[in-house]
Order: structure tokens, then sequence, then C-alpha cells
């Protein structure tokens, strides 16, 4: 399942910038069909899949025109919809969310760690600062994977440090969005 929070005063993430082109709009539709098919398909048969859940922080629906010499071309919508597929091949049934609310976020960590759910995490600016963040994570029952699609470490000094790194499983950082797939393959060869 693919979701977007919406967000005050902005344009939900998947929809196509003005000054799109046709192919833009008509590749954008196309995603949200095929996301649409999957979520109608999986909820007729069921699953049994195991869960992961892909959560995204602040910042980061905006994927696709934010700064794309840092964070590549790829819009979130794409890359839910390419993690899901991933989860398809994978026999994972994969979630993936983005919210610039942090208490949305946090709820989202409780309700991981109750179900005790892998989580593959984005913590976007909050990795610098929310100890809320953290200690939310702190709670998790099951593996969670920080990613950073861009090289914290090579970035301003206020990126270097992450305060979710020491309570999370591992880091994948500076990969580009293949950060995800291979955390997702990590966790689809865990037991
Ligand atoms: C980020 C890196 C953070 O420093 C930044 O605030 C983000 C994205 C990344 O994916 O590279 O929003 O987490």
């Amino acid at each position: 399942m693919v979701t977007i929070e919406p967000r005050a005063g902005g344009d939900a993430a998947e929809t196509p910038g003005q000054g799109s082109t046709p192919e833009q709009v008509e590749a954008v539709a196309q995603d949200a069909l095929a996301a649409a098919a999957r979520d109608l398909v999986q909820s007729a048969v069921g699953s049994g899949r195991r869960s992961v859940w892909v959560l995204n922080g602040v910042n980061l629906g905006r994927l696709g025109t934010r700064e794309p010499t840092i964070y590549g071309h790829t819009s979130y919508a794409q890359l839910a919809n390419r993690l899901v597929a991933l989860g398809d091949e994978l026999g994972l049934d994969v979630d993936v969310r983005q919210t610039d609310d942090e208490a949305t976020m946090i709820g989202w960590l409780h309700a991981a760690a109750d179900a005790s759910t892998p989580v593959v995490l984005n913590p976007a600016a909050w990795s610098h600062y929310s100890i809320a963040l953290r200690d939310a994570v702190a709670q998790r029952t099951a593996d969670l994977i920080e990613i950073h699609i861009s090289n914290t470490h090579t970035r301003e000094e206020f990126r270097h440090h992450s305060v979710v790194s020491a309570v999370a499983t591992g880091v994948i950082a500076g990969l580009g969005t293949a950060g995800y797939e291979l955390a997702l393959r990590y966790l689809a060869d865990q037991t």
C-alpha cells in the first residue's frame, strides 16, 4: 500500500507539477493505477506475507523535485511503487508512508513496535535532532533499518550525527534510493 499524508498548503506528492509534459502526467497516472490495482488484488486474495513498513519523514514527499542533484530525479510516488513491486518479488507486504508531521511518524513507530513489524526508516531532518523520534525507535521489537539517500557524512557538519543510528539495526547512507531496496532485501532474508 502507498500512503501519502496530506500536507497543508502542498500538492500531493504524486501530482505532476505545473508544466509537466503529457508523458510525465501519463507516467504518474500509470503508476497510480498500477498501485491501485495491486491494492485491489491484495485485499481480494489476502497476502499472508510478512509485512514491512517503509516510513519516510519530513520533506521526502517532495523527492524528484527537491534538490535533485542531491536526492535524484525519482519521485516519491515512483519510489513507493518500485518498493511495493520489489516487495511482491521478495514475498513481502510493503507499506510505504510519508509524513511531514513528527507526531504521526511517532504514532507509526509505536504501531510497528506493537505489531513487531520490521521498518525501513528515512528519518530525514529529524535524524539530526529529534530525541522523541529516537526514543520511539528505541522501543522497536523488530529490525529497523535507517536509510539516507545522500551520504550525510560528506555533507554539512550538522548532518554527520544521527540520534537514531544507535538504536537502529543498521544504517545505509549515500547509495541513493537503492538503499531502500537493499534494506528490503536484507529484511526479506531474515527468518
Ligand atoms: C536525508 C538526509 C537528511 O540530512 C535530510 O534532512 C533529509 C534526507 C537523506 O535521505 O539523505 O531530508 O535523510
